[in-house]
């Protein structure tokens, strides 16, 4: 059956649509049965997928990206695991996602990675986020969260992103997403050559 692997944090802004997608079109490309779910109501990636698809002449074809609502992403999680042929569910929740949404979905979820820069005020976000959630592993015992150290500026050394997140009762992966000039530019369709170690380092907790 599909793992599920869900993007959250309390803070709107923090990665998750832009790690969602570059996570799910670089399993796909690894040969990985990808489904990709979005929650923003602005349908924005399944918007860029067709914008993609007819630069493309539609000529190219990619993981089906469906869209939900932020209310009901986790009711519809489990008929969507036990009725489709996906080996990975990503979803990309929405930046004004409930807290009552955020803890639903850690109750369906075998992953919540949690994308996160260093500034204080996202620690902080972050911080309180996984303090809030981590009850949720005692009713979903299969549950892991994931810190995912994002827009990480290229002076920043690996020893000082760790100290920054060492008090986190969370798993801090081994990677970092650094702080991009042009990374607006994602597709739903190529992946960046750069998250090949992300997407692993997170198939090997998976
Ligand atoms: N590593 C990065 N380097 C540079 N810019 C980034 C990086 N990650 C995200 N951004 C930029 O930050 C902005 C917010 O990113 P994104 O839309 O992925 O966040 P989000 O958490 O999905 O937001 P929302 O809560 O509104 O859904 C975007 O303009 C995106 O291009
Ligand atoms: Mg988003």
């Amino acid at each position: 059956m599909a793992k599920i692997i869900s993007f959250i944090s309390r803070k709107g802004g923090t990665g998750k649509t832009t790690n969602a997608i570059n996570l799910a079109t670089t399993l796909y490309q690894m040969g990985k049965r990808v489904l990709l779910i979005e929650t923003d109501t602005n349908y924005t990636l399944n918007t860029l997928r067709k914008m993609e698809l007819f630069k493309a002449n539609e000529t190219k074809n990619g993981f089906e990206i469906l869209g939900s609502q932020d209310n009901n992403v986790a009711n519809e999680l489990a008929t969507i695991k036990e009725t489709r042929q996906e080996d990975i569910i990503i979803v990309d929740s929405a930046g004004k996602t409930t807290d009552e949404g955020l803890k639903k979905l850690c109750l369906v979820s075998d992953i919540v990675i949690v994308p996160t820069s260093l500034t204080q005020n996202d620690l902080l976000v972050t911080y309180q986020t996984v303090t809030d959630l981590a009850p949720a592993r005692d009713i979903n015992h299969k549950l892991k969260i994931l810190i995912l150290p994002n827009r990480i500026h290229g002076a920043t050394n690996i020893y000082t992103v760790r100290q920054s997140l060492k008090d986190l009762d969370a798993i801090v992966l081994p990677v970092i997403v650094p702080q991009k000039n042009l990374f607006v530019n994602y597709s739903t369709l190529e992946a960046e050559k750069e998250y090949l170690p992300i997407a692993q380092s997170i198939l090997n907790i998976l």
